[in-house]
């Protein structure tokens, strides 16, 4: 019997028509949205300092020859925008606005921007961050549960990139060591 757990579709069909500005935020969302909003935002700010951090090391790395190296750090550097744009789409989507100003960004981030001096410390500090942000994200995604499954799908997928990026970079620095 559907009744039991959905509402029924009179109130559906009546409540879809309320409120309609609100776009994809329905009278059903039940998500403490002023938080999920600020969680995105510390996201957002993340996935662009994680940007910023591997196209500094990208040219860093060219600039020494390391092209294999390299190239991984521009393939993560474009993943981390990626994310971004989801991360700023969904935060729309829910009637927020993304907060992409610079000043304050470090600060907003969980990981950080270290430039770090040889190839293997911009590596090890890349490790450090997607460590930060996968600890971080698996924190969202456990707040956002059922109450906001769109934002959890997508912290979801990009939290499997993140730790795909981790084990990357792992692997990079065994390759180092040998
Ligand atoms: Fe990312
Ligand atoms: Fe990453």
């Amino acid at each position: 019997m559907a009744g039991a757990f959905l509402s029924d579709i009179q109130t559906l069909r009546k409540r879809a028509r309320e409120h309609i500005a609100q776009g994809a935020v329905t009278p059903g969302y039940h998500a403490d949205r002023a938080t999920v909003l600020k969680l995105l935002n510390e996201a957002l700010a993340t996935e662009w300092v994680c940007t910023l951090r591997y196209k500094r090391h990208y040219y860093m790395a060219k600039g020494i020859h390391a092209e294999g190296v390299a190239s991984e750090f521009l393939e993560h550097a474009n993943d981390e925008q990626q994310h971004a744009d989801q991360i700023a789409e969904r935060i729309t989507q829910l009637g927020g606005e993304p907060d992409l100003s610079p000043d304050g960004l470090s600060s907003r981030s969980h990981a950080e921007y270290v430039e770090g001096e040889s190839l293997e410390d911009m590596i090890k500090e890349d490790l450090v961050a997607e460590r930060i942000a996968i600890d971080s994200y698996r924190e969202m995604i456990a707040y956002f549960g059922d109450a906001d499954p769109t934002s959890r799908r997508l912290m979801e997928e990009i939290l499997a990139k993140e730790e795909e990026h981790a084990d990357d970079l792992a692997n990079l620095i065994e390759g180092m060591a040998k």
